[in-house]
């Protein structure tokens, strides 16, 4: 069913707009209202608290997560690598609520922490896009992605929908709360698919941009600040995993305590920079790289745009650019992919749902 597609993946990527309509659709109410299962509200009004356990790029979203729950709902958020968690524990606090994020439902790794914590009796949530699924039976709820079945090993409307729910759910607590509410989630998120819409409908200008950037290239660095950084590391892995360069995200400020050292003549250097905050900051570091060779490019958003960027993202949210700076990082990823004929959809040594530690 890839109908006019080379791969499953680009298809993927296209289809996040839609996906992100349909969970506008599923998450809210005749009146227009966020709704969300009430245990649900219970537990996260309850908690003090919320650890994120998840695994690659499900763990990127989580960090994304953070930022929007610990803003919008006021509930402080560590995200953990869930195989690193069973053995390493972190100090808990006294009423933790536990938030694994899995695609398939399936991640072994997830499911080892999800016994464990069970076994201590916290209660836990389940994002997943597939409902059934053992990490979404053994859970105590489950928030679904509804973003249809992902073919493609390397992850895409997974990711953005995870943001979306997570999202959803920050803004439900926030009400739940009687916490001030500085904008409406849905209709941001409805900004957001067009903003998307945008993207997705300018491929070439994606395809192009591959090619300048990571023809003859062994390795990559996309550097971010704050919600962008989270970003990059998510931008970092769909390189890596589809095309085998070597690719890294890094914290723009963190470049000078070393990574800086391995920027040559030509080295590609992706910055994204959605965030008023951090705009000078980051704009400086793409100069630091660039006086030392490095073939730089930024992808910036509207109303923070310079001249000279190399793509402007349609203006969003603050706290949702990540759902829109990501699709050219999926494209740029997915076109250097076919560039060096790699099979795009099943890269070599992965596998689709791991169910091995
Ligand atoms: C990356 C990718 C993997 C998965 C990870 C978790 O594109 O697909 O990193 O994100 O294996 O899988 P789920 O979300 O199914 O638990």
């Amino acid at each position: 069913e890839k109908g006019t597609y080379d791969y499953f993946m680009l298809k993927e990527i296209d289809e996040q707009p839609f996906v992100i309509r349909k969970i506008i659709q599923h998450y809210q109410d005749e009146e227009n209202n966020i709704k969300v299962e009430q245990a649900i509200r219970t537990e996260m009004a309850e908690a003090d608290r919320i650890y994120i356990v998840a695994a690659g790029t499900s763990y990127n979203a989580g960090l994304v997560g953070k930022q929007v729950l610990e803003n919008v709902a006021g509930i402080p958020v560590e995200v953990h690598i869930a195989s690193e968690f069973s053995y390493n524990m972190p100090l808990l606090s006294e009423k933790p609520l536990f938030i694994f994020i899995s695609q398939s439902g399936e991640t072994a790794d997830s499911r080892s922490v999800l016994v464990k914590t069970q076994a201590m009796g916290y209660p836990s949530i389940t994002v997943t896009n597939v409902p059934g699924s053992t990490l979404s039976r053994e859970a105590d709820y489950t928030l679904p992605l509804y973003a249809g079945p992902e073919i493609a090993v390397a992850s895409t409307k997974a990711y953005t929908a995870q943001i979306a729910v997570l999202t959803i759910l920050a803004v439900d607590t926030a009400v739940a709360k009687g916490l001030p509410l500085e904008f409406d989630p849905l209709q941001e998120l409805a900004i957001v698919a067009n903003a998307m819409e945008t993207l997705t409908d300018q491929k070439e200008t994606f395809e192009q941009m591959s090619l300048d950037l990571f023809k003859d290239t062994r390795n990559a660095f996309y550097i971010g600040r704050g919600v962008d950084y989270y970003v990059v590391q998510e931008a970092s892995l769909k390189l890596k995993e589809i095309s085998y360069i070597q690719a890294e995200g890094f914290a723009g400020g963190e470049l000078k305590h070393g990574t800086i050292a391995l920027i040559e003549d030509g080295t590609p250097v992706i910055a994204i920079a959605t965030q008023e905050n951090v705009n000078y900051s980051i704009r400086g570091n793409v100069q630091e790289v660039a006086a030392r060779g490095a073939n730089t490019c930024i992808v910036s958003m509207e109303g923070l745009d310079q001249p000279g960027d190399t793509v402007v993202l349609p203006h969003v949210h603050s706290l949702l650019t990540p759902l829109v700076s990501v699709v050219p990082m999926q494209l740029l990823a997915y076109y250097a992919a076919v560039q060096r004929d790699c099979d795009v959809d099943k890269p070599r040594n992965l596998a689709k749902s791991v169910t091995v530690e």
